[in-house]
Order: structure tokens, then C-alpha cells, then sequence
């Protein structure tokens, strides 16, 4: 078994790369006590149906109610003609060879149902689990490019997630992309892949010529430096009611105009009484300040970009306390003239876009993709619009990173969006390029507020959920009093409170943002996670074993039905992280994390530590640490910072 873990990555653990290579496809006995259970049941099945094992081997599953067994096999999957499934289920049970690994199978109908025997199990998990610490359930093998040859290297993924736009709200759009995409992001990093964390940020347009302008009517210096992130929405708040000030007369001289053209009639006075009032607009002044940021005005990009440091400076401060660090903080504004230019000659000569009413367009229908309407690519005035970006920079990100995956963390609300990115980029004959990108979609957060009102920024929740989870603390003075620093306990239980809503649903689901059920500690939430966590680190400390002496624990005392199935589902875990690198859910984690919590909850009446014979101590010592590491792993895997007490 492998036991040298490999240095952590972003403060996650992974095992390191095994040489042995098995037989069966993503299978890797030395991490995953499962993987040989599985190859044995496929040995056995070919030996009592004359099949190969190896395609005996992938049609094995994995079940998630342990009265169905550990693994299943459904028999029609072997494909073999002539008898009824249930007749062959019988009798391939009846064929079956005797093994000390597994029980006679169980016949269910068309299913043969395996369970594990118990004395054999508990040593390969808790072993595992023991020797492997915060790497159990990671595995590098799966990043390889070569299974058989470590020395080319792993695969690199590139995740963009977060993205949000400077001087604007970091709405529950961003929040929901900053959570999935950190647990993708760690998902990858512990089955051995190179990751690489992008900010798109929102930072380029009109916009900040808008709030450069604004920051010369209504910033202040002071603000800036203290709070740059509030103080840029407010001048950017003000400066967009000025322009909506002004935007009335504007246009009810643009529609006089209009109407006396129709009619004929003569326009000029009116439009030179319109002529001024254009020139000074605001908008007017922002369209001319970006295009001197566009042509590398050195004044006007050396604002700017203060505006983006200060925000980045900031969003690291509170990305940290989310566990994330990103590699780069792209955006908007780094996309290259040259990559933009680049891509609007490959999309002409490949024929995608054409001309229409002096601006460039595709239009996706004329490609065999009729869902996807027409795009505009170049505007009238030869500008750059968003979907233009992400085309030419999904381009120069292949050629700067050359990844194998690329990632997008965006709602779905964007869902066309991308769906045009990724068709384009096919079109100008990139299709390999294309089938490495994925849009992870997810819904809408309804009503995410502050209690004061409506929230704009990601520090403002965690303030605001850390606040009321203090206030649900101190409904407990008993327990509160022993809780060596409660503003920082409140303020992580706040942040999982957040967290585990939002990974509680499939991704495409919305929900309702409710402070109230999220901080509660009744039913599955973040809070009962965290003490779930907390009360097994207690059970350890009051125990006073260390976990050096646990090696010798003698694992064959644990018989009783609780310790066995709470074993069972130790030995899911290095599944269940595979398994979600397949949905890319945060809940096929946590729906498993919260099973296991309960199983464990619900035994400690059984499984006394305190009073037991000092053997069968160290026994469920043993178990119950084993629990812990699994809940860590599981928890640190999702991005949150598992607590010792509370
Ligand atoms: N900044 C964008 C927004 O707030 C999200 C960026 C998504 N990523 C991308 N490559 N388009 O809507």
C-alpha cells in the first residue's frame, strides 16, 4: 500500500503515483480498497460464467443503500443470450466459487448483490485510512497521461471560475461560481491532475471610462485606499445617476429628430441644440475615455489599472477565507489586440462571420446550429464585444496553458453564451479545441440579501452569516462558554453554513438564500457538519490514545452492526471522489459525507470508548479516527475548514 504521501497541493493531500498498473481500466487497488474487491468479484463472476473478467470488471456498480449490498451486479449486463436473467442470476449465484473476501452472493431478481465480509474489510479500510491520513480517497494515478508511464507527466485542467466585474456587485452568480468552481478545482487537484485556477475578471469597456470619470467627480483618495472595492461601486452608482440625468432630454430630442424625419421636415435646429448636450454627457465622455484606454493612453490605463490592483487585493483577502488562491487573475482587459485581430481573420476566411449593417456577425444558423440565433462579433464602430473575447482568449489560453481540459464556472444564465464560444471556436476549424471546453453551469440564488438590505459583495454575506451565527451560538450559554474563541468559531461555522447550501442541491438547481435554515444545526446543514466533525474530535481527545499507538489496534473486535456499516462506508469514499469527478457535484460529496455523519452519530450509544476494556478501545479508537480523517478529507475537499470544537 502506498503510504508516502506526496506533498500537499493548495493543502490538500495526494497519494502519490503506485507503479502497479492492474489489468482493468481506472482501477488502482493501492488507493482504493474498493478497486480490489471489485477485481475479485470480476475474477470470480468470469470463473463461474466463462466470460473475461475484464468485461465482467466495469459492469460491477457501486450501490448507495448498504441493504442492497456493496457492490451489485446486474445481470443482463453480461449479455449473455438464451435464459432468462433471473434463471442465469441463480445460477451463476449457484456456480459461484467460495472466497474469503466476500459472502455467496445474494440473488434479487435480475441482480446479484455482494456484500463484503466483515474481518477482511475492516482491516483494509481502517488500514488504509490510518496509513494514508489526509490523502485517503485522493489518487494521482488518475491524472497520469500515461497509466503505464508516470515520467509524461499528468493532465492539466484549467478551471475559470469566480469572474467578477470590477466597480460592480459580486452578485450570487459569482458567489454560486466561486464555491463550485474552488471544489472542482480541489476535486482535480486530489486525483493528480495540474490545476490551474483563472479569475476572468469583468474589467474592461465603456464602463471604466465611465468610473474613471466618476472618480474624478465623486472619489476620494482616502476611500480608495481604505475600501477600494465599496468605494468604486459608489462613485460608479453616482456617476450612473448623473448619466440617467442627462439621458432624458438626450432623448427626447433623438425621438423629436426621428419624428420630424419621418415626416420630412427640417432637423437642424434641433440637432444643434442636441450637439452639446452629447458632447459634454457623461457617456460621451466615457466612450472617449475608454477609446483612449484602448489606444494606450499611459494616464488614463495608469488609473485604471489601480482601480483593478486595489480590487484584486481585496478579492484575495476574501477568497482566502474561502481556501482559494488563484494562479491568475486574468480578464476582460488582458485579451491580446493581436488575439482579437488573429481571430477575426480566422473567422472570415473560415467563412463563419459576414458582414450586416456595417457590423460583423455569425449567424449560427446558417452553420447547423439553429438554437444559437446570430451573434455580433465586431460592432459598428469596430469595437470588441464580450462573446469576441472569450473567443480570441479561449485561443490564447490553449496556447499559453495547452490543456487538456478547460473548465467554465459560469451560471446558466450564460448558457448561450458559451454555447456560441464553443460553437465559434469549432467553426474556425478548432473542433479539438472546442471538445476540451465545458460550460459547468448552475441555477440561480433567489433572494440573497444581508438582513439590511440587499448585499453586494462576497465580504458582506460572510459578515452578515457570521453575525447570525453568532447570534444562534449564544442561544447555547453552556456550550458557547467553552468555546475558546467564538467570533472566529462563528465566523468558519458562517462561512460553512454558506457553503453547504449551496452544494447541497444538484448544481442546476436554485434555491432560496435563507439565513435562518442555513445556520441552523437541525437537519443537513453546514452547522451539523461542523459538529458532526467537532464531536468525533472530541471522542479523540477524551480518549488520550494517540494516533501512533492506533497501527496496533486489534481491528477484529469490531463486530458490532453499527462499527460494520460505518466501516462499509469509510471503505465508499475513494469512490465517491471518483465518482464526482464524473458529475462534478459538490453534493455527490456532501449527500455522502452527510450518510456517513449519520451513521456515525448514530452509533456512539453502541460503540462506548470511555469504560471500555482498553483492547476494544483502541479498537473503536481506531474506527472513530478513521471517521474523523474521512469527514476532514471530505470536508477539505469541498473547501471548508473542519473545526475541533465547538
Ligand atoms: N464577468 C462575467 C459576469 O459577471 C463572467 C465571466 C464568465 N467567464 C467567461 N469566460 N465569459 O457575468
Amino acid at each position: 500500500m502506498a503510504s508516502d504521501a506526496m506533498p500537499t497541493v493548495a493543502g490538500l493531500s495526494i497519494q502519490s503515483v503506485s507503479t502497479e498498473v492492474s489489468n482493468y481500466p481506472n482501477c488502482y487497488p493501492a488507493f482504493n480498497p474498493i478497486d480490489k474487491y471489485r477485481a475479485h468479484v470480476a475474477e470470480l463472476v468470469a470463473e463461474a460464467t466463462g466470460l473475461e473478467a475484464a468485461f465482467v470488471y466495469p459492469r460491477i456498480q457501486w450501490t448507495n443503500m448498504l441493504e442492497k449490498g456493496d457492490l451489485i451486479l446486474p445481470v443482463p449486463a453480461l449479455q449473455i443470450k438464451g435464459k432468462k436473467p433471473q434463471e442465469l442470476a441463480a445460477e451463476i449465484a449457484s456456480k459461484f466459487p467460495k472466497s474469503d473476501l466476500i459472502e455467496p452472493p445474494v440473488v434479487v431478481g435480475a441482480h446479484l448483490q455482494f456484500f463484503y465480509s466483515h474481518k477482511p474489510l475492516t482491516q483494509y479500510v481502517i488500514r488504509s485510512i490510518l496509513e494514508n491520513k489526509d490523502a485517503y480517497g485522493s489518487n494521482a494515478n488518475v491524472g497520469l497521461r500515461d497509466q503505464k508511464d508516470p515520467s509524461k507527466g499528468r493532465k492539466k485542467v484549467v478551471v475559470e471560475f469566480s469572474s467578477p466585474n470590477i466597480a460592480k456587485p459580486f452578485h450570487a452568480g459569482h458567489l454560486r461560481s466561486t464555491i463550485i468552481g474552488g471544489f472542482i478545482s480541489n476535486l482535480y487537484t486530489v486525483l493528480g491532475w495540474d490545476v490551474l485556477k483563472a479569475n476572468y475578471l469583468g474589467d474592461w469597456g465603456k464602463q471604466y471610462g465611465l468610473l474613471a470619470n466618476g472618480y474624478e467627480k465623486y472619489g476620494s483618495e482616502e476611500e480608495l485606499l481604505k475600501d477600494p472595492i465599496n468605494h468604486l461601486f459608489e462613485v460608479y452608482v453616482k456617476i450612473n445617476q448623473d448619466v440617467a440625468a442627462q439621458e432624458g432630454p438626450i432623448k427626447a430630442l433623438k425621438e423629436q429628430i426621428k419624428a420630424k424625419k419621418e415626416k420630412n421636415e427640417d432637423v437642424e435646429e434641433l440637432e444643434k441644440e442636441l450637439a452639446p448636450l452629447v458632447d459634454v454627457s457623461y457617456d460621451e465622455k466615457a466612450r472617449r475615455y475608454f477609446k483612449s484606454m484602448e489606444d494606450g493612453d499611459e494616464k488614463a490605463l495608469a488609473l485604471w489599472k489601480r482601480f483593478r490592483d486595489l480590487s484584486i487585493e481585496k478579492y484575495k483577502q476574501t477568497y482566502a477565507r474561502l481556501n482559494i488562491e488563484f494562479d491568475v487573475y486574468s480578464g476582460e482587459s488582458q485579451v491580446k489586440e493581436e488575439s482579437l485581430k488573429a481571430s477575426y481573420k480566422a473567422m472570415e476566411s473560415a467563412g463563419v462571420s459576414e458582414s450586416s449593417e456595417g457590423a460583423v456577425i455569425i449567424d449560427f444558423t446558417k452553420h447547423g446550429a439553429k438554437k444559437l440565433g446570430k451573434a455580433i462579433v465586431i460592432r459598428k464602430d469596430g469595437t470588441p464585444l464580450y462573446l469576441t473575447r472569450d473567443i480570441a482568449a479561449i485561443v490564447e489560453r490553449d496556447d499559453k496553458y495547452h490543456f487538456d481540459k478547460m473548465i467554465y464556472v459560469v451560471a446558466a444564465q450564460q448558457e448561450l453564451h458559451l454555447a456560441q464560444l464553443f460553437k465559434a471556436t469549432e467553426l474556425v476549424g478548432k473542433k479539438d479545441l472546442a471538445s476540451r471546453c465545458e460550460h459547468v453551469s448552475f441555477g440561480m440564488v433567489r433572494g440573497m440579501s444581508t438582513r439590511k438590505g440587499t448585499v453586494k459583495f462576497l465580504n458582506d454575506i460572510l459578515k452578515d452569516v457570521g453575525e447570525k451565527m453568532h447570534e444562534v451560538m449564544q442561544k447555547n450559554p453552556a456550550k458557547y462558554e467553552q468555546i475558546q474563541d467564538p467570533v472566529a468559531t462563528a465566523d468558519v461555522l458562517g462561512i460553512t453554513s454558506v457553503m453547504v447550501q449551496d452544494m447541497s442541491g444538484k448544481r442546476i438547481n436554485g434555491y432560496e438564500f435563507n439565513l435562518d435554515n442555513m445556520t441552523s444545526f437541525e437537519g443537513d446543514t453546514g452547522p451539523y457538519l461542523q459538529y458532526a466533525h467537532a464531536r468525533v474530535c472530541s471522542v479523540t481527545r477524551k480518549a488520550e490514545i494517540k494516533p501512533e499507538e492506533l497501527g496496533g489496534a486489534d481491528l477484529s473486535l469490531l463486530t458490532e452492526s453499527h462499527a460494520i456499516d460505518l466501516i462499509r462506508l469509510l471503505a465508499q469514499w475513494p469512490d465517491v471522489v471518483f465518482n464526482a469527478s464524473k458529475t462534478l457535484e459538490p453534493c455527490t460529496i456532501l449527500t455522502y459525507l452527510f450518510r456517513m455523519t449519520h451513521t456515525l452519530s448514530s452509533g456512539y450509544d453502541v460503540l462506548k470508548v470511555v469504560g471500555s476494556e482498553p483492547e476494544l478501545k483502541m479498537a473503536r479508537m481506531a474506527l472513530y479516527e478513521s471517521a474523523r480523517q474521512v469527514l476532514h478529507n471530505g470536508m477539505r475537499l469541498l473547501g471548508l475548514n473542519p473545526v475541533q470544537r465547538m
